[in-house]
């Protein structure tokens, strides 16, 4: 992506498809290493770290999501949002609304997979990356909100972020009770947390208020269940969650148990190769994952240009 919202240009986007390619090569084939060993060395740290959190998830009498239903709207504050380069509903086409159409179509076209191809939980996409500041929670809005503006199809962006929920504060939407309160409090719904918003078909979960055992709600059974419900739940839907660090929080490590694909963020000319290997391996659970170049930098005659590097789908 670029971090500049300036025309396109063909030959810009080659340059950054060179350059991606030499990621590529200088990670190997990492994606479609066997993730077994990791995987297994998560689940069990997931597993044999359990609260005691054994009431289920009980979504089921819960499945009323309706307008009626759901307690809270909030407005979105799209100047705000235009203003900042994220992407709005009926604006003029952007290069950045540009590149996040490119970058949904492969998404959805796994989301959405049937048969041979079908990717168990493919409609949830974590979206994660090694550091902070490397522009997680501006891919995972930008994603969700270019999916929003197809018109058949609704997308729910979940705040993973506990230590640092950002999503509601930049959409200008208020606090409230979200997921990891929902993990902790077995009577709490799931639909009493969502938010509905101004943009018809966009919803979003907050990350919920500070827990003092937040590290163990996330690698609670309740919380495998209550993510794997709402892949169930919602299979219609495509469900974004934006995550912490992978590489400072478990939280991305968890959720990529059950997720069908990974965003991996990496910033152009700052992520190193050691923490991106790293990162990857932390992930590795999740089989699907794309790797997206954020704020890339061209400049020819002044402009700039933006691309992404889909891996290992
Ligand atoms: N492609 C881009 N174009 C313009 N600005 C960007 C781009 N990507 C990220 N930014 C900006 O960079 C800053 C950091 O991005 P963001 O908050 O999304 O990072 P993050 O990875 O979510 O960080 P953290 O791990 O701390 O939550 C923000 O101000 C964001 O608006
Ligand atoms: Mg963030």
């Amino acid at each position: 992506m670029s971090d500049n919202d300036s025309t396109l240009k063909d030959e810009g986007v080659s340059i950054l498809e060179r350059a991606a390619r030499r990621l590529d090569h200088a990670l190997g084939h990492q994606s479609s290493s066997s993730p077994s060993a990791s995987q297994e060395a998560i689940r069990h740290q997931v597993y044999d770290n359990t609260l005691d959190l054994e009431q289920p998830v009980s979504l089921a009498e819960d499945a009323d999501d309706s307008p009626q239903r759901l307690s809270r709207r909030g407005e979105i504050d799209l100047v705000s949002l235009r203003e900042n380069g994220y992407i709005v509903p009926d604006s003029p086409a952007t290069v950045t609304a540009e590149e996040f159409r490119l970058l949904k179509r492969q998404l959805l076209l796994n989301a959405f997979a049937r048969g041979e191809g079908a990717i168990r939980n493919g409609n949830l996409i974590l979206v994660c990356s090694t550091q902070p500041n490397e522009g997680k929670t501006f891919c995972a809005i930008n994603l969700a909100l270019s999916i929003a503006s197809e018109r058949d199809l609704t997308v729910l962006l979940v705040d993973a972020d506990f230590a640092k929920p950002e999503i509601l504060s930049t959409l200008g939407l208020e606090g409230g009770k979200g997921l990891i309160d929902v993990i902790a409090d077995p009577s709490l719904n799931l639909s009493d947390c969502l938010i509905r918003t101004n943009i018809e078909n966009f919803s979003v979960l907050p990350a919920g208020r500070q827990h003092h055992l937040t590290t163990e709600l996330l690698a609670s059974e309740r919380m495998g269940m209550m993510i794997e419900e709402i892949a169930q739940r919602y299979r219609d839907r495509v469900i974004i969650f934006d995550s912490p660090p992978v590489l400072a929080s478990s939280a991305a490590s968890v959720l990529a148990l059950h997720v069908g694909q990974t965003l991996f963020v990496v910033e152009a000319e700052s992520t190193r190769e050691q923490q991106l290997r790293e990162g990857l391996a932390m992930i590795s659970a999740c089989k699907n994952t794309h790797l997206l170049l954020n704020k890339t930098k061209y400049s020819s005659g002044g402009r700039k240009f933006g691309s992404y590097y889909g891996y290992g789908a």
